[in-house]
C-alpha cells in the first residue's frame, strides 16, 4: 500500500498505473475506521482493480461549535486497517494541500441541502459537497462508495454527479450496524455504555417502524409518534420523518419509495440513522 499526502504524489501515483489496471473504486473517509468503512472497502476491493481511500477529516463541513478538533483521530490503526483490507493507495492531504483562500465553492441546492441534516447543520453540505468534488477530480475515480446512513449526504453526491456530468458512478451501501441494531458511527466512540444501551431505542424505533408497515400501517403520522414512544430514553429527539427517495415528504409511505430518517442526541452525541423502505 503506497501512503500518500500531496497531491502531486497522487497525481504521479495514478499516472502510473497502466490503462488497463486504471478501474478505480474510490471510498472517501475521515478517518477513524470502523466495521462500517471496513464494508465499503472490502465492497471497493472486489469491483475495483485500483483501490484507493482517502482519510481527511474536513473542516468545511463542520460548523462553528461542532467537534471538529476532538474529531476522533486514529492515523496508526487506520494504516493497519487499510493495509490488511488490500488498499493501493492511501491518500492523507493537508488542509492547506485541499483548500486555497478565496476558492470557488460548490452550494448545495437550496431544498434538498437544507432540510433535516441541512436544517440544524446549514452549510454543512455544501462542504461535504465541495470537498466530495475535489476528491472526485484527484482520484480519478470510476466508482465512488457511499455509505446509507448518510443517506442525505449520498443523495446530494449523486445529485452533484448528475448535475456537473461527472464521470463516476455512486455506489450507496447498506448500514452496518453492531449486534444490537446501533448503526456504526465514529461518534458512537463518544458514547458510554450506559448512553450506548439508550442509543439501541433508535434502531428499535426503526424495527418497529417496518412491523407496523408490514401490518399495513402506513400512515406516517402514526408511524412516527410509534417511533417516539419507543425512543423514550432518547434525550433529544431533533427530527423523525418519512420521505421518498428525492427526500419529498410523505404523509403516506409509498413501500419501495421511502426512508424513515431519524437524528437525536444521546448524551450531547448527535447520532442519525435510518431505514429504506
Ligand atoms: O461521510 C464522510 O465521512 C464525509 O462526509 C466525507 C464523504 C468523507 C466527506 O468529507
Amino acid at each position: 500500500m503506497q501512503i500518500i499526502k500531496s497531491i502531486d504524489g497522487l497525481k504521479r501515483a495514478i499516472d502510473k498505473i497502466t490503462i488497463d489496471d486504471r478501474d478505480i473504486g474510490f471510498v472517501p473517509t475521515m478517518g477513524a475506521l470502523h466495521s462500517g468503512h471496513l464494508s465499503l472497502i472490502r465492497r471497493a476491493r472486489e469491483e475495483s482493480t485500483t483501490l484507493i481511500v482517502s482519510i481527511f477529516v474536513n473542516p468545511t463541513q463542520f460548523l462553528e461549535g461542532e467537534d471538529l478538533d476532538n474529531y476522533p483521530k486514529r492515523e496508526e490503526s487506520d494504516r493497519k486497517i487499510c493495509e490488511v483490507a488490500g488498499v493501493d493507495i492511501l491518500f492523507m492531504p493537508s488542509i492547506d494541500d485541499m483548500y486555497s483562500k478565496d476558492e470557488l465553492s460548490i452550494s448545495a441546492p437550496s431544498i434538498r441541502g437544507y432540510i433535516l441534516e441541512g436544517t440544524k447543520r446549514a452549510g454543512h453540505f455544501d462542504g461535504v459537497l465541495q470537498i466530495v468534488m475535489k476528491l472526485l477530480n484527484l482520484s480519478r475515480a470510476d466508482r465512488a462508495y457511499f455509505g446509507k446512513k448518510d443517506a442525505q449526504q449520498l443523495a446530494l453526491v449523486m445529485q452533484m454527479v448528475r448535475d456537473y456530468f461527472l464521470d463516476c458512478e455512486i455506489v450507496p451501501c447498506e448500514i452496518i450496524r453492531d449486534e444490537y441494531g446501533l448503526a456504526l458511527s465514529s461518534r458512537n466512540a463518544y458514547l458510554s455504555d450506559e448512553q450506548k444501551s439508550r442509543a439501541y431505542q433508535i434502531s428499535k424505533s426503526l424495527k418497529r417502524a417496518t412491523q407496523l408497515v408490514l401490518s399495513g400501517r402506513l400512515e406516517s403520522h402514526d408511524i412516527i409518534s410509534n417511533m417516539r414512544l419507543v425512543m423514550s430514553d432518547i434525550d433529544e429527539i431533533e427530527y423523525i420523518s418519512i420521505v421518498d427517495r428525492a427526500f419529498r415528504p410523505l404523509d403516506t409511505l409509498e413501500i419501495g419509495n421511502s426512508m424513515i430518517l431519524v437524528a437525536v442526541k444521546v448524551g450531547g452525541v448527535r447520532l442519525i440513522d435510518n431505514i429504506w423502505i
